[in-house]
């Protein structure tokens, strides 16, 4: 393939239209007209509307609408909510619905946050007398503090700031390298900026405060910043949920097939493997997940620093295991679920998505704290959900009843055609195969 045309100069100058037209012409090989309809359908109607999605981001050509649904009926810490989630997964909503539901009489979802601390970093070179770098930082640590405090003073207001910094010896495994770890409280938002500023002031100061001083000899006064950033590491912004009854208070499963105390062991046993085996940890912890960040994207916060923290909070001893656990102790079975969670509910897309914003209020405009305990009842309650069909009837069942319509969407079936296939396959079980022969066979008959 030629790529005369595919590489272009000042692309983001161009306007909507003609950005698109140009992906057409180069890259779809499509009439640009049909190209332009197909992408502009999905614009806003709303001129201003538009022009804020736009702003999120760059080069925008048009919208990528994914479903927003809501989870009624979640009872967490005595207070019952209609959890909104962002997915593009069938089952993922109907899923956490259920498990919701379920628990909803059996005493809810019990949410603690365990601690609020999150983290960054000033990465460093310094080439010279360790014990004279660790003396000099213990003498100016309270001086960086205070030299942000322009930065810190409106979240010290709000109950935040800086709670200590630290520094690093990490000259073992990396010749000459430190790092000044900073702690951060930042209360309601999720503060990458209010972090990275105060960082980068740190760089600032721990250089031009090393120059200045007599007690370095000029090579030691090389100091070398190689950057300043947050950490998505937040193993003490940490929220721990949990859901528990008797043993005989979880009822029969699979049509009375399975009793109260096999379902609550074999619930017990499918954990115990998410925790030896790392391979199933995966799927175990992507189920929670598709219910954490199903919320993280409905309330406008970023799903990335969440996911990334979970999964490395779950190798946090080495190896990758579980997020949730699960006990049957004195008969009464308990499940949890325990991971940071960083996020905010003011600043960023929070306050400017229009449907974060609802979302947020549909949550009762819950704090920072809050919404964090709101997100693990919905990841414990998806990873309940899960295991439950997993260990019972199979994922399949319920999983392709849900898939069912995207199915028949696949063959272009009528709304009609589609209403008949739930019908049909009521009882039976559904791959695509088998729907595309139903939608063949009623395309016949007819
Ligand atoms: C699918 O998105 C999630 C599951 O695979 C989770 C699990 O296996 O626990 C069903």
């Amino acid at each position: 393939m030629s790529d005369d045309g595919q590489i272009i100069a000042g692309f983001s100058k161009l306007g909507k239209r003609e950005k698109i037209k140009w992906i057409a012409k180069n890259f779809l090989y499509a009439n640009p007209i049909e190209v332009l309809n197909e992408f502009a359908g999905f614009w806003h109607d709303n001129i201003e509307a538009q022009k804020l999605l736009d702003g999120f981001s760059e080069n925008t050509i048009t919208n990528f609408p994914v479903p927003f649904g809501i989870a009624p009926n979640f009872m967490i810490n005595g207070k019952v909510f209609a959890v909104p989630m962002v997915t593009e997964e069938s089952s993922v909503v109907a899923a956490a619905s259920n498990a919701a539901k379920f628990w909803l009489t059996r005493g809810g979802f019990e949410s603690t946050v365990l601690s609020t601390v999150k983290i960054g970093q000033v990465h460093f070179i310094y080439r010279g007398q360790k014990e004279k770098l660790f003396s000099f930082f213990r003498d100016i640590k309270q001086d960086l503090i205070a030299g942000v405090k322009s930065i810190t003073s409106k979240m010290e207001e709000r109950g935040g700031g800086i709670k200590d910094l630290e520094l690093i010896d990490f000259t073992e495994t990396e010749k000459d390298y430190y790092q000044i770890r900073g702690y951060f409280e930042t209360v309601d938002s999720m503060g990458a900026n209010f972090i990275n500023s105060c960082l980068e002031e740190f760089g600032v100061m721990l250089t031009d405060k090393i120059v200045a001083s007599p007690q370095f000899t000029d090579q030691e006064k090389e100091v070398e910043i190689i950057m300043c950033i947050l950490s998505n590491y937040t193993p003490e912004c940490l929220v721990k949920c949990e859901v528990s009854c008797k043993v005989e208070e979880l009822g029969t499963f699979d049509d009375g097939r399975i009793s109260a105390q096999e379902f609550a062991e074999k619930i017990k046993r499918a954990v115990r493997i998410a925790i030896i085996d790392p391979y199933r940890a995966t799927t175990h912890n992507k189920g929670v997940m598709n219910g954490i960040d199903s919320v993280v994207i409905a309330t406008g916060n970023d799903f990335r620093a969440v996911e990334s923290c979970a999964h490395t909070y779950a190798c946090r001893d080495g190896q990758y295991r579980s997020l949730s656990d699960c006990t049957i102790s004195d008969g009464i079975f308990s499940f949890t679920l325990t991971l940071p969670i960083a996020i905010g509910t003011v600043g960023g897309l929070t306050s400017l998505h229009p449907l974060a914003k609802r979302s947020l209020e549909l949550l009762g405009n819950p704090n920072a704290r809050q919404l964090m305990e709101v997100i693990a009842a919905v990841g414990l309650a998806q990873n309940f959900a899960a295991l439950r069909s997993l260990t019972t009837v199979g994922i399949q069942k319920g999983h392709m009843k849900m898939h069912l319509t995207n199915i028949c969407a696949q063959f272009q079936a009528t709304d009609e055609e589609t209403e008949k296939a739930k019908v049909h396959f009521g009882d039976k079980t559904i791959s695509v195969s088998a729907v595309r022969d139903y939608i063949d066979s009623l395309r016949t008959k007819s």
